[in-house]
């Protein structure tokens, strides 16, 4: 129920508060332990777009469910991009975001390979900014808690014809989160598919669309029935170079210090915390490659000690150490299974300007409010 439509301060957005919040005992009850992507805040962002009018109706409103033709595009032809980001408290009190123009970014470039129209990197960022600083008191005190903000655009419309939509709905929903990986070992173990790839040259790999994660979730599952906790898929053409996991990228730390991930061919997402790190191992003096890496050099170099580290690392998934790597012929462990020294200094490095308790010299923080 929607009442009290004010113009939100300059934006160009209109607020049009939730006449029913969640009450705050409620709330603070909620943020205890929220786990990843169940417990939703009050309001949510939603911009439309026409042919006629392009972006236009920009507001805040109270989260509640969309009403759509049961022909519309995103329904049948899976005509969809998102995006993930978080904000974080500040020691201040005030709240954060991390790198929000590369977020908005990547969602105009995910937007022009799925056909829909680019959304302008402001407005992208206006919608951000204005959800976290009316939801602000959903963001966790908790060491690991963040506001996990999921911006997307999906086709509606009602036609059935393959071509691109001509009516689109953007919107951000914003969920208090804990740490992704439930599991309480001090590491992640995965499973490497055989059978499925994620992406080939051409494809959309890169593009942050809905698709690519739907088509993983069958390797996930075969992954989790394996007794692992994500799944890593190879290449599509020489089922051989590790590409990414199934929602996260990939690292590996070698026994003179270097670090190594594979390179931005088309076929990998450009994860934001990727780049951040790559930057940051550069800055601590490290050698750093953006490299092709096999499966089987993987497990040799892991048996012979070489390899001394590796970890999966994204914006839900922070930077999360992997123990353990499984085939359906065997498996083999990296270093200790627990988190090794380089994994926990580029994770505190990254972390700490995260969460302000570092300053940040590449203005990578947007301070709200
Ligand atoms: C993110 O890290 O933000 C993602 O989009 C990954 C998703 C599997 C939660």
């Amino acid at each position: 129920m929607i009442v009290d439509v004010q113009e939100r301060d300059g934006t160009g957005i209109a607020f049009e508060p939730a006449t029913e919040l969640v009450p705050a005992d409620e709330r603070a009850r909620l943020l205890i332990d929220p786990g990843f992507g169940r417990v939703f805040t009050d309001h949510m962002a939603i911009i439309e777009y026409d042919e006629q009018n392009g972006w236009h109706d920009a507001r805040i409103t109270a989260r509640q469910p969309f009403t759509m033709d049961p022909a519309s595009p995103v329904l049948h032809y899976a005509q969809e991009i998102f995006e993930g980001m978080k904000a974080y408290r500040r020691p201040n009190g005030g709240a954060a975001l991390f790198r929000p123009d590369a977020n908005a970014r990547r969602f105009a470039k995910s937007a022009i390979r799925m056909a829909m129209p680019p959304l302008p990197e402001e407005m992208f960022l206006e919608s951000v900014r204005a959800l976290v600083s009316t939801d602000r008191e959903w963001i966790p005190e908790t060491e690991a808690g963040s506001l996990y903000l999921r911006p997307f655009m999906i086709a509606n419309g009602s036609f059935l014809g393959m071509r691109s939509s001509t009516r689109f709905i953007y919107a951000v929903i914003a969920s208090s989160v804990g740490a992704y990986f439930k599991n309480d070992s001090a590491s992640v173990s995965l499973w490497v598919t055989r059978e499925y790839v994620r992406a080939a040259p051409g494809g959309t790999g890169e593009a942050k669309c809905g698709g690519n994660y739907a088509g993983s979730l069958v390797a996930q599952a075969e992954a989790i029935r394996r007794g692992c906790d994500q799944v890593v898929f190879l290449d599509a053409v020489e089922r051989r170079w590790v590409e990414e996991l199934g929602g996260m990228n990939v690292f590996f730390v070698f026994d003179d210090g270097s670090i190594q991930t594979p390179p931005l061919d088309g076929t990998i997402l450009h994860g934001v915390t990727r780049d951040s790190l790559l930057r940051l191992a550069r800055d601590m003096g490290l050698t750093v490659r953006e490299e092709p890496y096999s499966i089987d050099q993987w497990k040799a170099d892991a048996e012979s000690g070489r390899l001394t580290e590796a970890f999966a690392c994204g914006t839900a998934a922070v930077v999360t150490p992997i123990g353990r790597v499984k085939e359906a012929d065997g498996e083999f462990s990296i270093g200790g299974q627990s988190s090794g020294p380089l994994t926990l200094r580029l994770r505190s490095a990254l972390v700490d300007i995260q969460r302000g308790s570092a300053p940040d010299p590449y203005g990578w923080i947007q301070q709200i409010d």
